[in-house]
């Protein structure tokens, strides 16, 4: 298990806390939309920390071709019709580019800053000329509206029941999910990052905001610096 991260609820638990049950049963959402809208038809897509599959599956039935990537052997055993990769994001070099490198669910908001330096060398080290990062961070009031939850017309409530600091700029955060037969709880490690925070974290990697795609900001489309 990675540092401050941990899971309970039936199935098997991720390092960093998710399960895989649960993201089995989770919809997807306007993600795939967004992603589409944002990329060339037919892209060649990178998706850094795929999980089972959710976000995968709709992009593969649009016409990308998608390389999954996770750390969790249990959730890449779920993707169905693209090519996987086990293993820890930060660190990979498969030694090839794609047009466009997706890190979404909030990865870039991990709380330990070595790990983030590496999940975004990875994106850079995976972009072909030309390519774009699609990123997916914390809206500005992620740690701040809390309690907060939102009953998912699918039959489930999703509660972000606390974000507590534990020091360094880092946050414990807890969630839960409740279905009517089963309920699962993650805690893990976050740093909250404004919008000036987050684009100098990119600077750093030498990647740049190329324009936000949703008014919250919280999808992003980043290139090198140099392009
Ligand atoms: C919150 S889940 C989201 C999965 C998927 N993106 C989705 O939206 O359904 C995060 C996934 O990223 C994987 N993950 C988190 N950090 C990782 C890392 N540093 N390297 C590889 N996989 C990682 C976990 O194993 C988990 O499957």
């Amino acid at each position: 298990m990675r540092t401050g991260h941990q899971g309970t609820g039936p199935g098997a638990i991720t390092p960093d806390g998710c399960a895989v049950d649960l993201y089995s049963r989770l919809p997807v959402g306007s993600e795939p939309d967004i992603i589409a809208a944002a990329v060339p038809a037919g892209a060649r897509i990178l998706e850094l920390g795929s999980g089972v599959g959710r976000m995968t599956h709709p992009l593969v039935e649009r016409g990308f071709t998608v390389t999954a990537v996770d750390e969790s052997a249990e959730m890449l055993e779920r993707v169905r019709g693209a090519r996987t990769i086990h293993s820890p994001i930060e660190g990979l070099d498969l030694g090839e580019t794609f047009d466009v490198v997706l890190l979404a669910s909030f990865l870039v908001n991990t709380g330990d800053v070595e790990v983030r330096r590496g999940l975004l060398r990875t994106c850079l080290r995976h972009l072909a000329d030309g390519g774009c990062v699609l990123i997916q961070r914390e809206g500005d009031d992620y740690h701040t509206d809390l309690p907060r939850e939102r009953v998912d017309p699918t039959g489930f409530t999703l509660r972000i029941v606390s974000s507590v600091p534990v020091g360094d700029g880092v946050n414990s955060v807890h969630a839960e999910y409740e279905f009517p037969d089963a309920t699962w709880t993650q805690t893990f490690q976050a740093r909250p990052m404004a919008r000036e925070e987050f684009e100098a974290a990119l600077a750093e990697e030498g990647l740049r905001v190329d324009r936000y795609l949703t008014e919250d900001r919280i999808w992003v489309r980043a290139m090198p610096m140099s392009s």
